[in-house]
């Protein structure tokens, strides 16, 4: 059976698609990608249908990745579709709980710092209203995270 992740954030536009386009190139790199769906969501829709901010593209694609994702809220149906879902702060993760229609659907629930090895973090902070280090230090963050959480699942 498919291994199914999903990344949640706020706006879906920053730092989710960023863990979902950096998940998704580590699975690729192992060859592997026939055995995952990964998708990422965000807890407020008001950026429903757009493409990830330019910072986070630009950002992201000097590291080699490709954000080509659209915008879109969790659903209910969500928490059946995926194994694991995983919040990228405390916000993310007490709204994902409000929506968790069941326990069982709760448990899926993760946070990504809990991934972070290297860097240690105890949450991904949102980078929407800082410069362009804070983009960059999304990105370290998230891939610490990506290549833990890639070797749990494994
Ligand atoms: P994200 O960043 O949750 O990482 O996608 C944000 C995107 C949009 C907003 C806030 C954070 N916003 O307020 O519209």
């Amino acid at each position: 059976m498919k291994k199914s992740i999903l990344f949640v954030c706020l706006g879906n536009i920053c730092r989710s698609p960023a863990a979902e386009g950096i998940f998704r190139a580590m699975v690729g790199r192992t060859g592997r990608e026939a055995e995952f769906v990964i998708d990422s969501a965000g807890t407020y829709a008001g950026h429903d249908g757009e493409l990830p901010d330019p910072r986070m593209r630009r950002a992201a694609a000097a590291r080699g990745y490709d954000l080509s994702s659209r915008s879109r809220p969790v659903r209910s149906s969500d928490f059946d579709r995926f194994d694991m879902i995983i919040a990228m702060d405390d916000a993310n993760y007490e709204k994902l709980h409000r929506l968790a229609p069941s326990v069982e659907a709760a448990a899926k629930i993760h946070r990504m710092a809990e991934f972070c090895r290297r860097t240690r973090a105890t949450h991904i902070p949102d980078p929407y209203y800082e410069g362009n280090e804070g983009f960059e230090h999304v990105l370290d963050l998230l891939e610490d995270g990506c290549r833990e959480l890639l070797r749990e699942i494994e």
